[in-house]
């Protein structure tokens, strides 16, 4: 398997990941569930405004034309079954709306009469009766003083209103304008506030679960066993901690909260549209199909667009923090023209990835947005007509033309809050198989506690060991290394040495065989414990960001700087940091003094022995050393492997020389064991690297240097 492919599909009703998303969320469900009812409240809001709109248009704005019931004033009160009367000039008056209802009321009360204000050109006139959807505009009849005026065939008494009594039929209008005005910007204010309060709820929400992902994370991959480390390149682990949980937090700061606000908002469209008219709402909807497929196509193929893109991305930026972790290598190899290559590959993939998803989006907005109109248009024009029909009021019209545009949100956002989920779910996925991943080497149920005197015998016994199944890469190794030895293992490159060390402090464990410390089986000992013990100096030294001080102690706050400095007076960096202005408090790297390979190396020794280990093992730590610089070292090495055993893997023989025992490894087997004049007597392959290691060095005969 390509270790940079990634997994990009996921099934959204996969119940065990969503379980284990809603398991991070289960800690703020106070707050999730005050932004759902927030959200309510928002849709309300919402929602309000247009009926508050068709409110006034047709109670009040169009309101003085509908049909009234009129009684004698000092009866007034019997109207108020009916609604809340007004007075105007000696009789009291309710309005009503036209239609069956309106008749049935009047019989409810006795010797109530009919009124209605009708105009006519520029006069209104007071008439005796209901004209209700004339079919030709009704004219005045017989002019003078006593008019009347005429309607699809019947006549009515009329009175001409002035200004004053014409304001007096309206005046309860002026007041309810007023009110439906204040109601509509306490929607809109409100709206607007809760909107901003549940926003910051719902971000403050979803920060804090990520904040706890990636501590989850983080904590995680510090106990992930090297192997983990082997099989998944850094730059993928790096995406999984930065981008995976960004888009993790979106679904939980943006998608699901939105997602039911969305849905309730589409529902409740729906509701009140019903409600208002059946006919007009069908019509409405007979668009609705043409829509769904729309974002079904839509959804589909920006959803194919945007997976494209997110794993390329990843490739991406794997790309990136390889090569720029390895850009020493390319600048020296002349590669960056073979690299600028691959890299401006990566980059157009993404490119036109992200080109593809933006056509795709610039292609469906606007054709969503025409579909809505079209429902809009046959709207105004089937809807204008029920209006001259007197079927529904113009204010009914009008309210569904802004609930229409209020449908078409959600929808669209639905479909963008689909892809959403889809990347919050691939992300969710990789995290939680991330976190899943048990590390391969933990403590035992029962950890023994390795004693407080610890010797350092270390005894290998019929060690088999493969990073690959089936792959060995030690055979059938055994060796005991006495407490307070120094123990070299030489051999040609591959011949296992380095997988030796990194059995001893659990890297890796074995398949076949023991390693024992002091006689107990490493596998029984906790890892901490087992750590302590052993430190390793290997022969690339990583720094960290930080001082040099920081830099040996490891954010270790037990180790004191008189620690550090007895550590650094040890492998005599002394002399050089006490050059330096800010002496062990100079920072390192980018803003602070640059080390050279022998000043690094001896700074990881220093880090070595701060800990005071009982074991110390060298991989190759000297061969970055200069002749000079090394005497220097063989010389710390001497103080430093004091009381302690220490493993040393080097490739000059001349470094290893007084070793108490060498261990020579070939092809993963032990080949000789034995001090460095037994091994020259012996004759065998140890002779044969001496040999060649001391060929042109005539002057230096093996048999002087004994
Ligand atoms: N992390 C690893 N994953 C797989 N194989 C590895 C790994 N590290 C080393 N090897 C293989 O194990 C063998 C022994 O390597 P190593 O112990 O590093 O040798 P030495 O230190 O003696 O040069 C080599 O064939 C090497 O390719
Ligand atoms: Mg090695």
């Amino acid at each position: 398997m390509n270790i940079h492919e990634e997994k990009t599909n996921v099934n959204i009703r996969d119940t065990r990941l969503l379980l284990w998303l809603f398991s991070f969320a289960k800690p703020y469900w106070r707050m999730i569930l005050l932004c759902l009812s927030l959200a309510v409240l928002i849709v309300v809001a919402d929602l309000a405004r247009p009926y508050l709109i068709k409110l006034a248009i047709d109670d009040h704005i169009k309101g003085y034309e509908q049909p009234m019931i009129a009684v004698s004033a000092d009866r007034k009160d019997e109207l108020k079954p009916l609604g809340k009367p007004f007075v105007v000039e000696g009789n009291a008056y309710v309005r009503v709306q036209a239609g069956g209802a309106a008749e049935a009321k009047l019989a409810r009360v006795s010797g109530a009469f009919r009124a209605q204000i009708v105009e006519v050109g520029d006069g209104r006139y007071l008439i005796d009766g209901w004209i209700v959807n004339p079919k030709q505009e009704p004219v005045l009849e017989n002019g003078g003083s006593a008019v009347s005026i005429r309607a699809d065939h019947a006549t009515y008494a009329a009175a001409p209103l002035d200004k004053e009594q014409t304001n007096a039929f309206r005046h309860k209008d002026l007041n309810g304008l007023l009110q439906l005005g204040l109601l509509f910007l306490l929607a809109v204010a409100g709206g607007s506030v809760l909107n901003y309060i549940q926003g910051n709820l719902l971000q403050y929400t979803g920060q804090h679960i990520i904040f706890n992902i990636r501590e989850k994370m983080f904590t995680h991959l510090s106990k992930m066993s090297m192997s983990f480390f082997d099989r998944n390149p850094v730059g993928r682990i790096v995406v999984r901690v930065t981008q995976d949980t960004e888009a993790l937090n979106q679904l939980y700061s943006q998608v699901v909260v939105n997602l039911i606000k969305d849905i309730i908002v589409m529902i409740g469209i729906v509701v009140i549209m019903l409600q208002l008219s059946v006919k007009l709402s069908l019509l409405a909807f007979v668009v609705l199909p043409g829509l769904a497929l729309l974002t079904f196509w839509y959804r589909n193929s920006v959803r194919e667009a945007q997976r494209k893109a997110r794993l390329i991305l990843s490739r991406l930026n794997a790309f990136l923090a390889e090569n720029l972790s390895g850009i020493r290598i390319t600048q020296l190899f002349i590669r960056e023209q073979r690299q600028w290559e691959q890299f401006d590959d990566h980059n157009q993939q993404y490119y036109r990835a992200g080109m593809r998803s933006t056509t795709i989006n610039s292609i469906f907005q606007p054709a969503i947005g025409f579909v809505g109109n079209l429902a809009i248009a046959l709207l105004v024009w089937y809807g204008g007509v029920k209006v001259l029909d007197g079927a529904i009021t113009f204010g009914i019209v009008y309210a569904f033309t802004q609930y229409i545009r209020q449908f078409f949100q959600p929808l669209q956002s639905i479909a963008e809050k689909y892809n959403q989920i889809q990347t919050a779910m691939v992300g969710a996925e990789r995290i939680y198989e991330m976190l899943s991943e048990k590390p391969a080497i933990v403590d035992a149920p029962e950890p023994l506690r390795l004693s407080d005197h610890v010797k350092g015998r270390i005894r290998f016994e019929h060690v088999w060991f493969a990073y690959n199944e089936g792959e060995w890469v030690l055979r059938d190794v055994s060796f005991t290394i006495e407490p307070g030895q120094t123990v070299a293992f030489v051999g040609a490159t591959g011949a296992g040495k380095s997988s030796i060390i990194q059995l001893i402090n659990r890297f890796y464990d074995i398949q076949k065989g023991s390693i024992t410390l002091d006689g107990i089986d490493i596998r029984l000992l906790p890892l901490d414990e087992l750590r302590r013990t052993v430190s390793v100096v290997q022969q690339d030294v990583f720094l960290f960001t930080g001082d040099i001080a920081s830099n040996i102690r490891l954010q270790n706050d037990a180790i004191g700087d008189d620690q550090v400095a007895e550590a650094v007076r040890m492998v005599h960096m002394e002399p050089f940091v006490g050059k330096l202005p800010l002496g062990l408090h100079t920072p390192l790297g980018e803003r602070g003094v640059t080390l050279s390979l022998g000043q690094r190396q001896l700074l990881s020794f220093a880090r070595a022995i701060v800990f005071r280990p009982k074991i110390l093992i060298l991989d190759e730590a000297t061969s970055n050393i200069d002749t000079e610089t090394e005497l220097i070292v063989q010389d710390a090495l001497q103080t430093i492997s004091q009381g302690r055993t220490t493993l040393i893997v080097a490739h000059r023989l001349s470094t290893i020389q007084h070793a108490d025992q060498i261990i020579v490894m070939h092809k993963g087997k032990v080949r000789e064991t034995g001090s460095h004049f037994e091994l020259l007597a012996h004759r065998g392959y140890y002779h044969r690297l001496f040999e060649l290691q001391y060929k042109d060095m005539k002057r230096i005969k093996p048999a002087e240097s004994m």
